[in-house]
């Protein structure tokens, strides 16, 4: 938060108690409203996070979603979909209910994603969308925030051309919900309210998580590494690790709860904690003490190669709840290409990683993130990725062509690689994909495989699907008693992204319920 950005929270606090509804307040965020800069939030400053962990409604705006609904569509990684929980809960406190459809809400918000082109622009198609439903309903309240929102481009073009926006805010700043809310309900003009600098670490913040099964908890916020062609620095700010203790608490109540899976998140999870001014802590500790929580399964993402310690392996390496599936995002198998994306390590120091990952874990499970295409990539270099593939023996990838994001260095550079070259690419590397991951799910057939049941199939509602702890998707028949706990499951086919299999055996607490 800048020294601008606090003053105008107090300015709001200190002004909003004697405030009465129907006063324009837009004078405020217009007075102090700076267009984001994607140059501003490039800069990585020394001074320190400031936790804060008082979040309250301020009461004025407590009754603000009396007899209101609202929808959030949530588009990009799982730190936006936790973050759509967070303003889930948040639009709760102010008693909005939820809707899952857009023409029943009163409120829709757009949680978006920058991270490639193709994800912006199905934001914008469904902001195209949603115009009718202006026209319909004069009182419905469209806000674009998440990841978006925190690019002057992104702005300007909804400034100019999505008049059927009323409200855009960014991703440090969701904790202003509220007012933000409360302020576009006052305001004709469109209320914009995004921080080019990260803000603090706020704790308490209210939750509406997605499922009682499987949740979600932030280990740290942004991303350091300014791999040349992401963006994701820029629209996050800089690393700031929440305190062990608040993350070991919030553990602790999930699991109490019954949650039976957490993921922690984090852009470049490895780095946690070296921002922590006063402890020498990574996430090799952190994991040593989540590890004795009483909770079936504890994951992590995403991985950076570069930060992966060793301490963190032989954690890992004790087992019991901390599974031993690792993603870790390789993006190209070519030293040369690594170093122009500033990935700091080599092909080489990749394979002696994973070797050391291994070696103490021999069942370990890889899977990985790749990026084809990037500038100037050659038929040499992209082979290279398709070798290191092979002698990894990933059992799943994430595969995406290289997309340009205005205000990277990548961006900038000339390109050499036609689109169709590009497409190819992506083919062949998607066929040995998926030859790879057949190839690992034929491994389990006759196998007994532990799966957390999730619910039923999307496709037949005779049919239960969940998950092993290599993160497989199992789909098998067995009684909706099994929904939400961990069962033994034969598997009795395999497919190229899943497997079908038959309940094991039936533990004794689901006798009842069959
Ligand atoms: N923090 C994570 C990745 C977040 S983005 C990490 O470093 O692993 C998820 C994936 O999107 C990246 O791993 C990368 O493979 C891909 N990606 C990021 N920027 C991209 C771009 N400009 N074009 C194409 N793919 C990109
Ligand atoms: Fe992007 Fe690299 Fe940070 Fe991942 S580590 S979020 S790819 S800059
Ligand atoms: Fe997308 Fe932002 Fe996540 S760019 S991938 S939603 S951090």
């Amino acid at each position: 938060m800048n020294e601008e950005q606090r003053l105008h929270d107090s300015q709001i606090k200190a002004d909003t108690p004697n405030k009465t509804v129907g006063k324009d307040y837009s004078q405020y965020f217009q007075s102090v409203y700076v267009p984001p800069s994607l140059k501003e939030a490039k800069k990585r400053g020394k001074e320190e996070v400031a936790y804060v962990d008082n979040f309250s409604i301020d009461p004025q705006f407590k009754d603000l979603g009396n007899g209101r609904k609202f929808y959030i569509r949530t588009y990009g990684c799982q730190m936006n979909e936790h973050d759509t929980e967070v303003m889930a809960g948040i639009f709760q406190q102010l008693g909005y209910a939820a809707t899952a459809t857009v023409d029943d809400a009163d409120v829709i918000l757009l949680n978006t994603c920058a991270i490639r082109e193709n994800a912006e622009n199905k934001v914008f198609g469904e902001l195209g969308h949603l115009k009718h439903l202006k026209t319909e309903k004069p009182d419905l309240l469209i806000g674009v925030c998440g990841c978006m929102s925190q690019e002057e481009a992104v702005v300007n073009k909804i400034l100019k051309t999505y008049h059927q926006v009323d409200m855009i805010f960014g991703t440090h700043n969701i904790h202003r919900l509220p007012q933000i809310l409360h302020e576009a309900y006052l305001s004709k003009e469109m209320v914009v309210e995004v921080w080019s600098k990260e803000g603090d670490v706020i704790e308490n913040l209210p939750k509406v998580r997605k499922g009682s099964i499987k949740g979600w908890v932030n280990i740290m916020y942004g991303c350091d590494k300014f791999c040349t062609y992401c963006i994701v620095p820029y629209t996050r700010g800089k690393e700031r690790s929440r305190r062990p203790e608040d993350i070991i608490q919030e553990v602790r109540h999930l699991a109490a709860q019954g949650y039976k899976e957490i993921t922690l998140l984090g852009q470049n999870v490895n780095a946690y904690g070296k921002d922590l001014p006063d402890i020498d802590y990574g996430l090799g500790d952190l994991m040593d003490e989540l590890r004795k929580i009483d909770i079936p399964r504890i994951r992590f993402t995403t991985s950076h190669p570069r930060d992966f310690d060793d301490k963190l392996i032989e954690v890992l390496a004790k087992g019991g709840n901390l599974l031993d599936h690792i993603h870790l995002p390789v993006q190209s198998g070519s030293s040369e290409i690594l170093k122009i994306m500033a990935r700091k390590y080599t092909r080489e120091r990749y394979v002696e990683l994973v070797r050391k990952i291994r070696e103490a874990m021999p069942n370990a499970t890889l899977t990985t993130d790749i990026i084809v295409g990037f500038p100037n990539e050659t038929e040499e270099q992209f082979e290279e990725t398709l070798s290191l593939y092979r002698e990894i023996g990933f059992e799943m990838a994430y595969t995406y062509i290289y997309s340009p994001r205005e205000g990277t260095p990548a961006a900038r550079m000339t390109d050499n690689v036609p689109m169709e070259v590009k497409k190819e690419r992506l083919q062949r590397l998607n066929a040995l994909v998926a030859e790879y991951a057949a190839k690992s799910m034929k491994a389990y057939e006759g196998q007994i495989v532990h799966v957390l049941v999730e619910g039923e199939s999307k496709r037949n509602p005779d049919v239960l699907s969940g998950y092993t702890e290599k993160n497989k998707l199992v789909n098998f028949t067995g009684p909706k008693s099994a929904i939400g706990q961990i069962v033994p499951v034969k598997v009795t086919a395999a497919k190229t992204w899943s497997l079908d299999g038959e309940l094991a055996e039936t533990p004794a607490d689901l006798k009842a319920g069959v």
